[in-house]
């Protein structure tokens, strides 16, 4: 399936058209997109409405360095060190397995085989250049929050995928960047009781890029969804 670029009209259509876009095209958004989607996400709803996200928008000169400072210590091997694992370990199933069909499904597009471990480390590393994408959205939080606040930025984060497909946006969800705390800090300036929670790319994604062709499955609705009636 080729990634659909254009302006969702509906919730539903939103939804349906979002997946990760994982390249994008050289073409800046502009201001006015960027202000409709961040005033409209004011009102993703909150535990308490304690809206615990802080939110950096990078764009321009601000998102080249950042972005070109983090690829260069990629380059020398330089790790800063999660500030969160990224998934329970060992994963159980069928989790476990669903995390490895997701790979294998991005690699067998990208005709990358599984012994071409650095070509798929370079795919990899396209997170910290956020896929190409002219906007860079980083999310750090109060080290004091609990687990009900984590909710709350997932809904704020869905909220903005939403508001981009509306504007015939894509985005990139990624934890990936809790790989580099230190380099954010220094980027962002973000007071000492917060850390990076989440990041994400934001864009016009590449329709020809067959990274963006993937579609990831999904489990049926009774494997996970049950009706009481
Ligand atoms: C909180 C969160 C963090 C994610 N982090 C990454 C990431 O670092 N890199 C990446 O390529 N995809 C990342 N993803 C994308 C997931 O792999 C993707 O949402 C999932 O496979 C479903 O695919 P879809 O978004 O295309 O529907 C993340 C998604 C979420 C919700």
């Amino acid at each position: 399936m080729t990634i659909d670029t254009g302006k969702a009209k509906t919730v539903t259509e939103a939804i349906n058209t979002r997946v990760t876009a994982r390249a994008f095209l050289d073409k800046p958004v502009s201001v006015d997109m960027l202000e409709k989607i961040f005033e409209t996400a004011r009102r993703a709803p909150s535990g308490g409405n304690l809206q615990p996200w802080n939110v950096h928008v990078l764009t321009g000169e601000p998102l080249n360095n950042f972005r070109n400072e983090v690829v260069g210590k990629l380059m020398k091997g330089e790790t800063e060190g999660d500030t969160f694992p990224p998934y329970p370990s060992p994963l159980w199933e069928p989790l476990r397995s669903w995390r490895y069909k997701l790979g294998e499904d991005m690699y067998k597009l990208l005709e990358i085989p599984k012994e071409d471990k650095p070509a798929r480390l370079r795919q990899v590393g396209k997170n910290f250049l956020f896929f190409g994408a002219p906007v860079g959205i980083l999310i750090t939080g109060d080290k004091r929050l609990e687990v009900p606040q984590f909710y709350d930025i997932g809904i704020y984060l869905q909220t903005i995928m939403l508001l981009a497909r509306e504007q015939g946006l894509h985005t990139a969800p990624q934890g990936a960047w809790r790989a580099f705390p230190d380099t954010i800090k220094k980027h962002l300036g973000h007071p000492d009781e917060q850390q990076i929670l989440v990041g994400m790319s934001l864009g016009y994604a590449d329709a020809d890029a067959p990274v963006n062709d993937l579609v990831a499955d999904r489990a049926e609705l009774s494997e996970l969804v049950k009706f009481y009636t």
